[in-house]
């Protein structure tokens, strides 16, 4: 094309150059700071891979304890916001509300934001980390018809999550630790995964000097979608309709069926041409809560697990090298904590406020950044006369 490269979905196109995240895609490995995935998610909490994400270090004790208080104290979000979630139906899908609150929460931090001060882009993704899981929660209680439940300054980031969604003014919720320990798990496993599609959503509104609360409501709508944050929720629909074990090679023939738009939700990756990591996590984190629970037996893990095993072994998936993804085991362990299914990408959303806002102040503080404007390929009609009204015919 002369001036510029044409690559739709962006399969060949370096957007930026960045510190956070270093996948590499055929050996299956996922870093966050030059750290490998699996030893963060076995020795490490939440925070602190929040704070290596922001910062670019692990904190020390005394920075992980100042920088817990911090997030802490910003977990509450204002009184008003509540307006804006009791205005949605209230069958809306949850994902619909955080969109909107969290785009909303522009309103509330606009003029007070000077993005060039490096000291207000870091209160604004504290105020981010902070109050997204304050946010979900709402959306969850809104559906329910329940009251919201505040924040609790003594729980830790997973625990007051859970508090949140699960406390009602009649009962408060004992915050199961094997539980908390998974959320806290699969947040981080979620937390960043450079150039996606919601990530680079949120570069692309940003780069335009735009209020960064709205590039994170960019960031969610993006996600939303069931090829990307989506397929969580999907991978669940999907199991439920399987329906058993026996089911699993029928729906797999429909999986390679080219005229039939079905796909294995949780399946394939545009990076990963291996087992994602995160997968292998996943899988064990939900061995680990299904057995806390009591749900050892769940049928849905029975036919996830046959599904693996089938698809693993066909030449299809083999040859264009799809393996299990993310999302394929979080339902399940979602499920199992009690938490609806239409909540799913809301947790995605939370964890991966995290590694939006990094990548934002990464961004922003680029000397290279410029406003993000790709090309296109002009495929319609050459120059022609005008015709006028009566000429229309
Ligand atoms: N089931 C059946 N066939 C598949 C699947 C699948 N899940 N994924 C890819 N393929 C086939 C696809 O039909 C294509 O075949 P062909 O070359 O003959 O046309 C080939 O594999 C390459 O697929 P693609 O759609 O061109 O690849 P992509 O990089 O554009 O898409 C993807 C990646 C993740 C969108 C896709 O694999 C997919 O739709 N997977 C299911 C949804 C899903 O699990 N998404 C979560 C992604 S991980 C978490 C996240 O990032 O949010």
């Amino acid at each position: 094309t002369g001036m510029f490269t044409y690559d739709p979905g962006y399969m060949s196109t370096g957007s930026c150059s960045s510190s956070i995240t270093y996948i590499d895609g055929d050996a299956g490995i996922l870093r966050y700071r030059g750290y490998d995935i699996a030893e963060l998610a076995e020795n490490c909490d939440f925070m602190e891979v929040a704070y290596l994400l922001l910062r670019g270090e692990l904190p020390n004790a005394k920075e992980r304890d100042e920088f817990h208080w911090t997030i802490s104290h910003h977990t509450m979000v204002h009184e008003q916001l509540h307006k804006f979630v009791d205005g949605f139906r209230r069958d809306a899908h949850p994902m619909a509300i955080m969109c909107g609150v969290v785009g909303a929460l522009s309103a509330f931090y606009h003029d007070s934001i000077d993005i060039t001060d490096p000291y207000q882009r870091m209160v604004a993704q504290h105020r981010l980390v902070a109050k997204m899981p304050t946010i979900a929660a709402w959306a969850y209680k809104y559906s329910q018809g329940q009251p919201f439940a505040y924040p609790r300054n003594k729980l830790n980031y997973a625990e007051n999550f859970l508090h949140m969604m699960f406390s009602t003014p009649c009962e408060e919720y004992e915050v199961n630790p094997v539980l908390a320990k998974a959320m806290d798990r699969i947040l981080i496993l979620h937390a960043d995964h450079e150039q996606n599609a919601s990530t680079s959503t949120v570069r692309l509104a940003g780069s335009s000097g735009a209020n960064p609360f709205a590039c994170i409501a960019a960031g969610i709508a993006s996600l939303w979608g069931p090829a990307h944050g989506g397929a969580n929720e999907a991978v669940l629909n999907m199991l439920n309709q399987i329906g058993t074990p026996d089911r699993v090679g029928e729906f797999v023939k429909r999986a390679k069926d080219k005229d039939d738009s079905f796909r294995l939700m949780g399946f394939g990756h545009r990076v990963y041409k291996n087992y994602d990591p995160r997968a292998k996590l996943m899988a064990r984190t939900c061995h680990e809560v299904l057995a806390e629970v009591g749900a050892e037996d769940e049928p849905l893990l029975k036919i996830a697990m046959q599904l693996e095993k089938i698809a693993l072994e066909d030449d299809y998936f083999i040859e264009k090298k799809l393996y299990p993804n993310v999302d394929f085991y979080s339902g399940i362990v979602f499920r199992a904590m009690g938490i609806p299914t239409t909540m799913f990408t809301c947790l995605f959303a939370l964890a991966r406020t995290v590694g939006w806002i990094s990548q934002w102040k990464e961004m922003i503080e680029d000397p290279d950044q410029k406003i993000g404007r790709p090309r296109q390929l002009y495929q319609g009609a050459t120059a022609r006369p005008f015709i006028s009204m009566e000429q229309r015919g």
